[in-house]
């Protein structure tokens, strides 16, 4: 999950007592890739038993307080967000009870406002992911009398679907992206790249999945504003763009931009597109290359011995030399298209740059990166002044909210690299998480990198812990499952929110 959505709810931790989740493998020699799976496993079930204990249906847990929260429209957004998850750790009755809940979920309704965005890469994503798995590879986790379950998942989608559908009825085609279900309206006259650019995977998915093209055919007709976009001050730099667009018009507003929260999982479904199919996606492809090439000739930055960077721009002369945790998928995602393409520049820089993030975290007190970081000399905090010295960078937002990026991408160096200085990286970052955000009923997020202890936790266990981070650090241990990214022609491609879509084949 991208963009720049963070719940701050500042409830301070205060561990209430509650049940300890099964605490299963652990004689495992812990030092083993099998143990250290099962060691993701048990962080998983601890999660999955304080949410079902204390939020079950809502769509998060508030891991401190042990109550419910509805962020999502309240249709169980770890429910659907853990279940691709679940399957590939094959948990039969987490996917049970996932199945038996999105099955009756009302996807008409919902008393608060709902994002397109969102709603496409949780919902729309998991079902339709799950029910690729449940059809393909893990039939096997559903008993005969479930199956009826499995096929609800893709009827579900379709309900779902045609409810968001208003969204795309504007002038230019080009969606809304907050949506009012009571009138069904918006107010919204501009959307953000990354708004209106990752829909296209699980819209396309949609249509090839029911043979109905109507799906692909709106989000592709919103893309296209994005792969040929207007006018000029769109694109400050070849196949790099501003963030906003008007919907009326379709006109770009302005030229900020770069890999980071409202822009960056455009560029990554660019890729994702034409492994999805190579043979109508070839035009997403050429204009991946292109913003490729021109941010590692423009954005790249080494200013430390070893440790680059990916900086953001106003504009095509106003560089900003700041980076976050959202942009650490970029090397992952760098990885993945220089081994597709056999460019070795580009994996190169794909490895660099997780380096860059790798640095984030092994230079901090608690092993954690910070939301945000600069390494502009001209704006370090005078408490940071050593820190800055030492390191390179400093802290301009400090919090770490379970975010997946990292172990995203050391997720591809290691299956595309075989390096396993990845997997002593995840293992590292775990222990790191598991120390700091672990609570008596899951893991919340926490408020300070800086402090060894996290500085306290935030209460919040996001939906996507379940469906990227977990996911995410458990494929690095466990190999040989069906769905791996694979340095040839790939079967599986993940959504920006770690669900493996099956590619389609021709
Ligand atoms: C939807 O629109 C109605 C009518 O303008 C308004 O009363 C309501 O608060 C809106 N709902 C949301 C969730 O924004
Ligand atoms: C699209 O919007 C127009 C008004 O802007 C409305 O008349 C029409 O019914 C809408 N169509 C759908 C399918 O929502
Ligand atoms: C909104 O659309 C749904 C169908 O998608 C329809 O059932 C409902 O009546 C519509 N509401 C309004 C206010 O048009
Ligand atoms: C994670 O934390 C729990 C609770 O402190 C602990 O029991 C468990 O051993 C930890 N896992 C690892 C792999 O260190």
């Amino acid at each position: 999950m991208r963009f720049w959505g963070i719940l701050s709810l500042a409830t301070l931790a205060v561990a209430a007592p509650a049940a300890q989740g099964t605490v299963q493998a652990q004689e495992a020699d812990i030092n083993s890739n099998s143990g250290r799976a099962a060691a993701i496993i048990e962080a998983f079930r601890h999660s999955w038993t304080g949410y079902k204990t204390y939020a079950w249906g809502y769509d998060e847990l508030l891991s401190v307080s042990n109550k419910g929260g509805n962020s999502r429209n309240g249709w169980g957004a770890s429910i659907a967000d853990a279940l691709s998850t679940a399957i590939l750790m094959r948990q039969r009755d987490v996917v049970h009870d996932c199945l038996q809940h999105l099955s009756s979920v009302d996807f008409t309704k919902t008393s608060t406002e709902v994002s397109l965005f969102e709603t496409t890469i949780r919902y729309l994503g998991g079902l339709i992911s799950a029910y690729d798995l449940l059809t393909g590879p893990y039939a096997d986790l559903v008993s005969w009398h479930d199956k009826r379950l499995v096929k609800s998942l893709l009827t579900q989608a379709v309900v779902l679907a045609d409810r968001l559908s208003f969204a795309f009825n504007t002038s230019t085609g080009i969606p809304y992206n907050n949506l009012n279900f009571s009138t069904n309206s918006s107010s919204d006259t501009t959307n953000g790249v990354a708004t209106i650019g990752t829909l296209v995977l699980e819209w396309t998915r949609l249509s090839d999945l029911t043979g109905d093209p109507k799906y692909a055919r709106l989000a592709q007709k919103a893309e296209g504003y994005l792969l040929d976009p207007h006018p000029s001050l769109g694109e400050p730099f070849p196949g790099m763009l501003g963030t906003d667009v008007d919907i009326s018009t379709g006109q770009f507003r302005d030229s900020s931009g770069g890999w980071s929260g409202g822009t960056d999982s455009f560029y990554e479904y660019l890729l994702k597109m034409w492994i999805y199919d190579q043979s109508r996606y070839k035009n997403y492809l050429d204009r991946w290359v292109v913003a490729v090439e021109s941010t590692i000739k423009n954005l790249l930055q080494t200013p430390e011995k070893g440790v680059t960077w990916v900086a953001e721009y106003s504009s095509a002369n106003m560089i900003r030399k700041t980076e976050g945790h959202l942009t650490c998928f970029i090397g992952g995602n760098l990885i993945l298209g220089g081994t597709l393409l056999g460019r070795k520049d580009i994996k190169q820089a794909g490895i660099d740059l997780t380096d860059g993030c790798r640095h984030a975290y092994s230079s901090t007190p608690s092993g954690l990166a910070p939301e945000r970081w600069s390494w502009d000399p001209a704006g370090v905090p005078v408490k940071q002044s050593v820190f800055f010295i030492e390191n390179g960078f400093y802290a301009t937002s400090s919090g770490y909210y379970l975010r997946p990026e990292v172990v995203e991408s050391y997720y591809h160096g290691y299956a595309l690299t075989g390096d396993p200085k990845y997997q002593q990286w995840a293992w590292e970052a775990f222990l790191a998480i598991n120390r700091t955000a672990r609570t008596p009923s899951g893991f919340s997020s926490i408020t300070d990198v800086m402090q060894e202890n996290g500085g306290g936790q935030d209460d919040f266990q996001e939906s996507f812990w379940f469906a990227e981070v977990l996911k995410y650090l458990y494929m690095i241990f466990e190999g040989g499952l069906a769905v791996g990214v694979k340095g040839g022609r790939n079967q599986w491609v993940f959504n920006t929110e770690a669900h493996p879509v099956r590619v389609k084949l021709v």
